[in-house]
């Protein structure tokens, strides 16, 4: 009689826990979810990061004389190595499967000749390769520009600016604006 307690018991616990651990796995992601937007990405993530090493070398020439405005101190470099590694990451983010932007915004776009997000997303999904290609291009130029950070050359960082902003303006003119020519 004891033992069928036992095993009543026993058996009982062993319901429990695999319910228990079923239910985990069930609320356990498969993997990484986006949560942002291609477009909340872009204003959020790559346009600030990118902006930190547009503005980060630069020449005034006024009648007070020439500025030469260029990271000086240790935390002046890390915070533009700090924009590189964003914009370099930022790319990682661009490779996962996310939507352009919200469904209740699948129709907006700033401009006439701007692709509304639906119309990105249907070319997006009809070319996954050119999309990832001028992703993994922009992630190869934010490469350089963190390596130009951590060597602390600050004209090489000026150069490579222009590299960023071909890669930025390669990829918008395929998906964002093919009917326009003008800078992003
Ligand atoms: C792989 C493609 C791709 C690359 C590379 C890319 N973008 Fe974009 N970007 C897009 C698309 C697509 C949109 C349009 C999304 C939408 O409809 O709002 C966009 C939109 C934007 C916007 C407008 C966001 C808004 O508020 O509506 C900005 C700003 C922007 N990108 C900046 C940049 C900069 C700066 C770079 C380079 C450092 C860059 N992008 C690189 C695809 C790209």
């Amino acid at each position: 009689m004891k033992i069928f307690r036992w095993l009543f018991l026993i058996s009982a616990i062993a319901l429990v826990v695999s319910c228990r651990s079923q239910q985990q796995q069930s609320a356990a992601p498969a993997g990484p979810v986006p949560v942002g937007t291609v477009r909340e990405v872009m204003r959020g993530i790559v346009d600030p990061s990118a902006d930190v090493l547009f503005n980060a070398v630069s020449t005034t020439i006024s009648a007070a004389g020439v500025e030469d405005r260029q990271p000086r101190t240790d935390e002046e470099w890390e915070l533009v190595q700090r924009g590189a590694l964003t914009l370099v990451e930022a790319a990682n983010l661009l490779v996962l499967p996310r939507r352009v932007a919200h469904p209740e915004e699948e129709n907006t776009s700033a401009a006439p000749e701007e692709l509304t997000p639906a119309e990105i997303q249907k070319k997006i999904d009809a070319n996954r390769e050119a999309w990832v290609k001028h992703v993994l291009q922009l992630q190869s130029v934010a490469t350089q520009a963190l390596k130009t950070t951590q060597a602390r050359d600050p004209q090489a960082l000026f150069d490579v600016g222009e590299h960023i902003e071909k890669a930025c303006e390669s990829c918008h003119m395929e998906f964002w604006y093919p009917d326009d020519v003008r800078p992003f």
